[in-house]
């Protein structure tokens, strides 16, 4: 991925392309993930759950119904929960047309094949385990398999983050494996921080719950790793509102948009 634009007056600020460059190709696809690429785009963010047959997929609804045709191929199916699908079914899915015909046949990626474009791209991951709760052992699972593709070795560790809305699943992940970074999805209270603390490096929230009073306040705190805890927040779609919260002192932004945010800190 081409270097960042350099000397700009937020240039520790950290773009992030959710579900990769999603504004511009189908979330939490391989498209997304060379669009983000293209886009000089080197962290994307993603959604990782587990099919019926215990295979780790990258999708962010727990159904397949809203980013795939599966309600076409399996109209018996309902409600497409994804744990009710093999990988076999899934990879006959179609998870590109709903967001344009430029993009029919593209899949639903495993996290290996995710993890795999991600390296060759030389780009960086912020894996969510989305709903961790109706999967029980995916911490496990997933840190396997990120060891298994070499993201666990100490010179590839600064290009992971695992996040989850599910504080337990994170406090777990945290457990199996200290050295990995993490982040929890969430607006703490001020005063419970610490708690978050004591297994998390990040603190993620929706920037419509933010201001910099907040932001300071979990930068002061510690996280797992004795570093300030970190902010990156989401989902922010437009220049104005990166701008903001840029200057609120987040350290990351997760967009749909990428461009946008980076231009809009260019010129701010
Ligand atoms: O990475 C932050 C963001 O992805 C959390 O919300 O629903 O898009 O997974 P969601
Ligand atoms: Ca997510």
């Amino acid at each position: 991925a081409a270097a960042q634009a350099t000397g700009h007056p937020h240039h520790h600020t950290v773009t992030v392309a959710h579900r990769g460059a999603s504004g511009y190709a189908p979330e939490n696809t391989l498209a997304a993930v060379d669009a983000a690429d293209d886009l000089g785009i080197d962290w994307v963010e993603n959604d990782v759950q587990r099919t019926k047959d215990g295979e780790l997929i990258v999708m962010h609804d727990t159904t397949l119904s809203r980013t795939t045709n599966a309600e076409e191929v399996f109209p018996d199916r309902a409600p497409w929960n994804i744990s009710d699908f093999t990988l076999d079914e899934i990879e006959k899915l179609d998870a590109g047309s709903w967001f344009g015909p430029e993009f029919q046949g593209e899949a639903v990626p495993t996290l290996e094949e995710y993890m795999d474009r991600v390296s060759d791209n030389h780009q960086k991951l912020l894996l969510e385990l989305k709903s961790p709760e109706l999967y029980p052992g995916i911490e496990r699972q997933t840190l396997r398999e990120l060891r298994r593709e070499g993201w666990l070795d100490h010179r590839h560790k600064r290009r992971l983050i695992v996040q989850s809305f599910d504080a337990a699943s994170m406090r777990t992940v945290h457990r199996l494996r200290p050295d990995v970074k993490t982040g929890f999805l969430g607006t703490p209270a001020v005063a419970d921080l610490p708690e978050y603390a004591e297994f998390s490096d990040q603190i993620n929230p929706s920037y419509k719950t933010i201001n910099a009073d907040y932001v300071a306040a979990v930068q002061a705190v510690k996280g797992a790793h004795g570093k300030p805890l970190e902010v990156y927040t989401w989902t922010v779609n437009d220049g104005p509102s990166a701008v903001s919260v840029a200057g609120m002192g987040v350290d990351g932004i997760i967009t749909n948009k990428p461009d946008v945010v980076r231009d809009a800190l260019d010129d701010a």
